[in-house]
């Protein structure tokens, strides 16, 4: 089978352009995913450890705060127990329309339980009673079990408003690095790395 190539020349990344904390210039970049009508501009992988073993996965970014990047999912899950075990994490951002891609490595901490409460109050009725429904990552004999417990839940929480489960929430990753990548043509790439050093952000261009 032949693999297409595909050259870049969408746009450049320079030194002058680094001026933004690395979290402003992330915000930016993200803006422009946005604007651009970049396919799920919100979608991101986040890989994990557990027991030595990396997984990643797609999560959706759900706010950008000055602390890190936030995403919500079930405590419980595969991921969950990984940062459990090993709170350091990785993401990877990849808006292909705008040939760029951000890599993010930083500390996960759960959010404090009032900023998951307000989420998931904002969520449609039906995904938080999926969030009930569903042991994320756990074994299920099948499909009907599923739609068995999201009736339990549906009858349960009947004519009320549905709680968040304690095992639901959201993480904030604190960034420790950042990554900026600018598809170039020729395979000459801009790449620019920020680390964090005793609060200070360091930029180095890296060779692509
Ligand atoms: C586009 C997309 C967005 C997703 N967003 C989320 C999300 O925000 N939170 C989440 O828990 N799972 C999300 N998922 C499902 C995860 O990829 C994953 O299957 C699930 O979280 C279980 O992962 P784990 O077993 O590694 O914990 C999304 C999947 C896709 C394809």
């Amino acid at each position: 089978m032949k693999i297409e190539r595909w050259d870049f020349n969408r746009g450049e990344l320079q030194e002058n352009d680094l001026l933004l904390e690395p979290l402003k210039l992330f915000k930016q970049w993200y803006e422009d995913a946005v604007s651009e009508n970049v396919q799920e501009p919100s979608a991101v992988v986040v890989a994990t450890v557990l027991d030595g073993q990396v997984a990643t996965r797609v999560v959706y970014l759900r706010d950008i705060l000055e602390e890190g990047l936030v995403f919500y999912t079930n405590y419980e899950s595969q991921k969950g127990k990984a940062i459990e075990q090993e709170n350091r994490v990785a993401m990877n951002f990849h808006w292909s329309e705008l040939e760029r891609q951000v890599k993010v490595k930083g500390i996960a901490e759960k959010v404090p339980a009032e900023v998951s409460d307000q989420y998931f109050s904002e969520r449609p009725r039906l995904s938080q009673l999926g969030a009930w429904a569903s042991n994320q990552s756990s074994v299920i004999a099948n499909r009907e079990e599923l739609i068995l417990r999201m009736e339990e839940f549906e009858n349960k929480f009947d004519g009320q408003p549905v709680p968040r489960p304690e095992n639901w929430g959201g993480y904030v990753v604190k960034p420790t690095s950042f990554e900026f990548w600018q598809g170039r043509p020729g395979r000459l790439h801009d790449r620019f790395l920020f680390t964090s050093e005793n609060d200070v952000w360091k930029v180095n261009r890296l060779s692509p």
